[in-house]
């Protein structure tokens, strides 16, 4: 079963023909809200809404543990992250979807491993990668199949939020490598690979970063919004995509 957390502009998948809904309990804690179990043409899928249904969690307060733990103790196979960002780059316009391929980590004092605790060994998980690459590969080709541009690499810059940051943060990212921004990234992936699941990101960029382009002099909530709303639209085609290609025969 394939699971998509969804974040901000996508708190539920209209496409997903919902057969029950469960609240979990975990060792860490609750998941961000119940989770939601269903079909997308015929195949099961699995969504949480990350801030919650009421969109009430900010980045910093998700149950990032919880919500892993909940989707692979349910047999999720996949995770499927969509968050949206802001653009670092002059390329990345407001509206585009990218499928990054790198994260740097900027968060604090988020519980991000399973791996502490008394009765833990020590472990260190291979990062080098932070997204499964077949994963990744599949989304690029379901993007393809139902002609959806997307960018096909980016490296995600994971801050710490619930402010924006400003205009020097994004510099320094940029010097950093960084092409987009956002807050939920981390530490999301390394907890999916923790527990061995495969786990990828759709971006839908919002905005851009703080300084850049019209967000020179300020980021407007508002326009966000709206920008979110629409392209939501695409990424739910994209998952749906995405399940159907899946597939032994590529329908
Ligand atoms: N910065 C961080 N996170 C975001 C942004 C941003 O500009 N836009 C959407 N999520």
């Amino acid at each position: 079963m394939l699971a998509v957390i969804g974040g901000s502009g996508l708190s539920q998948l209209a496409n997903l023909d919902v057969s029950h809904r469960e609240v979990l309990r975990t060792p860490y804690g609750e998941p961000s809200g119940a989770i939601t179990f269903g079909q997308i043409c015929g195949r099961p899928v699995a969504f949480l809404a990350r801030h919650g249904y009421g969109h009430t969690i900010p980045p910093h307060e998700v149950n990032y543990r919880a919500n892993i733990w909940a989707l692979w103790k349910r047999g999720a196979v996949g995770i499927i992250s969509v968050a949206s960002v802001g653009s670092i780059r002059a390329d990345l316009r407001p509206g585009d979807v990218v499928i990054p391929h790198q994260i740097i980590d900027y968060t604090w004092g988020r519980k991000s491993t399973y791996h502490e605790g008394q009765q833990c060994t020590v472990t260190h998980i291979d990062f080098t990668e932070p997204y499964d690459r077949k994963l990744r590969e599949q989304l690029l080709a379901a993007a393809s199949a139902a002609g959806i541009a997307v960018s096909s690499s980016a490296v995600y810059a994971a801050t710490q939020g619930p402010r924006l940051e400003t205009a020097a943060e994004i510099n320094r990212l940029e010097r950093d490598g960084a092409d987009v921004v956002g807050m939920t990234g981390m530490p999301e992936a390394a907890l999916a690979r923790e527990l061995a699941i495969p786990y990828a990101a759709i971006s839908v960029v919002a905005n851009y970063a703080a300084g850049r382009a019209d967000s020179r002099d300020g980021i407007s909530f508002e326009a966000i919004q709206g920008v979110l709303h629409e392209s939501m639209g695409h990424v739910r085609t994209l998952i749906e995509k995405m399940v159907g290609c899946s597939d032994q025969n590529g329908t």
